[in-house]
């Protein structure tokens, strides 16, 4: 009964990860999708405490240190959630996902130790293997993570090491000698090569992440999550619970749907991501230099431009959700369709900070999902747009991507905001953006920049409108 009991609350456990995360991919359902996940964990974990037993038929011991954790970690990642601001969220992602990783970690090391009591692995390569796996996969992650948490926290600074893909490409090749070395036994001294495996594992996660920068961190940050739900997956192999293993294929299959998905909205490889040859240059090509004569508009003569306008088109980018103007962003596209203006946002994948950063922004502020138009659709879009409206947003309208080969961002599809008749630039000075470039688009003759924070700005933007 209680083994059946156990199964039943797996299975309750795995299909609301299937029904949570189908439900992610829309902003409406995504708070609820996330909840159902969220419960159905609770189910599984408070479960395998209470239901399970091992084949000798005992229960799960060690339930004070287990609650311990439980607490603790409860208390530290619901204050870190709320606290949290949404600019920093990819940070704390990093974070929590290392977490991920270092659990799938040591779920290896005690295994291993489980399985050398007997003294050699003969018999047990299946075991042992989906172990080492575990540790390669997890320990990478973790430290992978971390040091994406220190650069998107400002903490690091990008390096390369001379050398360094090959470097990456050496690391990964011993650590297919150690994994054959341990599997096939009588070699050396297998503590001595599992921990090998560990720090070697350990730098590849340090050296592959150190040297990425500029725009390209977000599909490493994804990558780092896809390699924490393989290594979660082996722990639910090792252990034959299948709601970790369907927890763990979830989070893997996702993570590296998303990263191709990334990868394909940057134009870059993902073989490159691997062996740590992404982005990060950002000593910059001719954009560099790009510069000379700026115009500025004012909130008026912009209030006027959009009001006569037929059609504006409204690019959010970091600085709107840094100024939190989501809202009386909104309020602005409002006040242009009363005035019958056509208003669409135009969303780049990788605006803000994170994958959908924009969408889960302009859904809170109510904007209605239709009126956000990806950048496929809505580049076709801009030759026939009277204004198209930029609020702290750079690198995602940067030309250089297109046209100047050195820049760090080049092959970065863009929006192609240039085609439309005239546009504005709101941001706070001419400084750059994430991938710390200059941007040509600002020094147009048809780009006219009106200074500001971008919610100060709006708001006046708005109540001009209204005066008029
Ligand atoms: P950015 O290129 O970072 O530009 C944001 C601009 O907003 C800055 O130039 C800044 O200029 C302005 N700004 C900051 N605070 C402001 C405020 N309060 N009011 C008005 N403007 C403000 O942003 P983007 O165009 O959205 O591009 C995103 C970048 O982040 C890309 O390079 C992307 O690859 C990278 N990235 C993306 C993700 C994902 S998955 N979305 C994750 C990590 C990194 P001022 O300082 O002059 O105001």
């Amino acid at each position: 009964m209680q083994d059946l009991l156990l199964k039943i609350s797996y299975l309750i456990g795995s299909i609301s990860f299937i029904v949570g995360l189908k439900m992610l991919s829309h902003p409406d359902t995504a708070r609820k999708g996330n909840l159902y996940a969220a419960v159905g964990m609770t189910v599984a974990i408070f479960a395998t405490i209470f239901l399970y037993t091992n084949s000798e038929g005992q229960p799960l011991g060690n339930l004070i240190w287990i609650f311990l954790g439980l607490i603790i970690g409860t208390v530290v990642g619901t204050m870190a959630a709320k606290k949290v601001q949404m600019t920093a969220m990819p940070q704390m992602v990093s974070l929590f996902n290392g977490m991920g990783g270092a659990c799938a970690g040591i779920i290896s090391i005690v295994e291993f130790k489980h399985l050398m009591h007997a003294g050699t692995i003969e018999g047990e390569e299946l075991k042992a293997l989906t172990i080492l796996l575990g540790l390669v996969i997890g320990t990478v992650s973790f430290f992978g993570s971390m040091i994406a948490f220190g650069k998107l926290n400002g903490n690091i600074n990008d390096r390369t090491l001379p050398g360094q893909q090959i470097v990456n490409v050496g690391l990964m090749l011993i650590v297919v000698v150690l994994l054959v070395m341990i599997l096939m036994g009588g070699i050396a001294d297998p503590y001595v090569l599992f921990y090998a495996l560990l720090a070697v594992s350990a730098l590849y996660g340090i050296l592959f992440v150190m040297p990425i920068g500029g725009a390209d961190m977000p599909v490493v940050i994804s990558l780092l999550n896809s390699f924490t739900g393989v290594a979660a997956a082996c722990g639910g192999f090792l252990y034959d619970n299948p709601v970790m293993l369907t927890g763990g294929i979830l989070v893997g299959s996702a993570g590296t749907i998303l990263t191709i998905l990334m990868c394909n909205a940057m134009n870059r490889s993902l073989v490159n991501v691997i062996v740590g040859a992404f982005g990060g240059n950002k000593a910059g090509g001719a954009a560099m230099e790009a510069g000379g004569a700026y115009k500025e508009i004012s909130l008026s003569d912009s209030a006027v431009l959009m009001a006569y306008s037929k059609r504006v088109v409204i690019v959010p980018g970091y600085g709107l959700a840094v100024a939190q103007a989501q809202h009386i962003c909104h309020e602005l596209e409002k006040v242009l369709e009363e005035k019958d203006v056509d208003v669409k946002y135009a969303i780049h994948p990788v605006a803000g900070r994170m994958p959908g950063h924009m969408n889960v922004l302009l859904a809170e502020a109510d904007v209605p999902y239709e009126k956000l138009l990806e950048m496929e659709e809505i580049n076709p879009e801009f030759a026939n747009t009277d204004v198209v409206i930029i609020l702290g947003a750079n690198d995602v309208v940067n030309p250089a991507a297109k046209n100047d080969p050195a820049s760090p961002i080049y092959g970065m599809p863009i929006l192609e905001v240039e085609n439309a008749t005239h546009v504005i630039v709101n941001k706070r000075s001419m400084k750059p953006g994430y991938a710390g470039i200059e941007n040509a688009l600002f020094f147009q003759p048809k780009t006219s920049m009106l200074f500001g924070d971008a919610k100060k700005v709006l708001q006046d933007l708005v109540s001009e409108l209204k005066n008029m």
